[in-house]
């Protein structure tokens, strides 16, 4: 099996997290999009969904499924999004797609995150992608300063040749060369650095369950 196929089981497994009548949250990324395309088959089954970037509202918008600003919705049982590393604890590193903000603030508002992954993206221990931290563009230099003290190398994200920004106007520093043992200590220490928006730590809270893509069929850790 490719790795697109084993994102497309993984979405197609989700299904089975959708509640019916329910607004969902949705993440974004290449999985998350095979999900919006299964889900879009089911569209008729659900009230809508709240988006965690630009993209992901536009593809949603694209199946006819309904999606609503967060701050219309005080409850949805469930988040769906993947993910750049996991570990079997449901700690994760996400923002690959430069979501995170948006991802973690959707993730909250649910009381179960489903996340769906290809067996690729399973790891012991977290930093071997580099993990993203969203900033403040004029905060830049001095988080980069203070991430580079945590022992990583922080490098500004590009984008054809230009600093990145992300749906909220912020730049990314990716911090290369983490090994990262105690990822819920590391996340609380990276929110407390001043000019930080969020970090790409999922780990204080993690994925309730992950649907596992392998040549094996879909695992089920939670
Ligand atoms: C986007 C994310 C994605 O979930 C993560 O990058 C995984 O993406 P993909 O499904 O394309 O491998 O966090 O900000």
């Amino acid at each position: 099996m490719t790795q697109d196929e084993l994102k497309q089981a993984v979405a197609r497994a989700a299904l089975d997290y959708v509640v019916d009548g329910e607004i969902i949250g949705v993440g974004t990324g290449s999985t998350a999009n095979f999900f919006i395309d299964e889900l879009g088959k089911i569209k008729h089954r659900i009230k809508g969904a709240v988006a965690s970037s630009e993209a992901t509202a536009a593809r949603l918008r694209s199946h006819g499924i309904t999606v609503f600003d967060l701050n219309e919705v005080d409850a949805m049982p469930v988040y769906v999004d993947g993910a750049d590393e996991i570990t079997p604890q449901g700690a994760m590193i996400k923002g690959g797609g430069a979501a995170l903000t948006r991802e973690k603030i959707v993730a909250s508002v649910a009381q179960k995150f489903v996340c769906i992954a290809d067996g690729s993206k399973l790891v012991n221990v977290l930093g071997n992608f580099p993990l993203p931290v969203e900033v403040i563009p004029m905060a830049r230099a001095v988080v980069a300063r203070k991430l580079a003290a945590l022992g990583g190398e922080p490098r500004l994200r590009l984008k054809d040749g230009q600093p990145l920004l992300t749906d909220n106007g912020n730049l990314i520093i990716d911090l290369h060369g983490m090994q990262i043992e105690r990822p819920a200590e590391l996340e609380a220490v990276i929110n407390n650095i001043v000019g930080v928006v969020t970090v790409g730590l999922f780990a204080q809270h993690g994925a309730n369950v992950c649907l596992l893509g392998t040549t094996d069929g879909v695992q089920t850790l939670s």
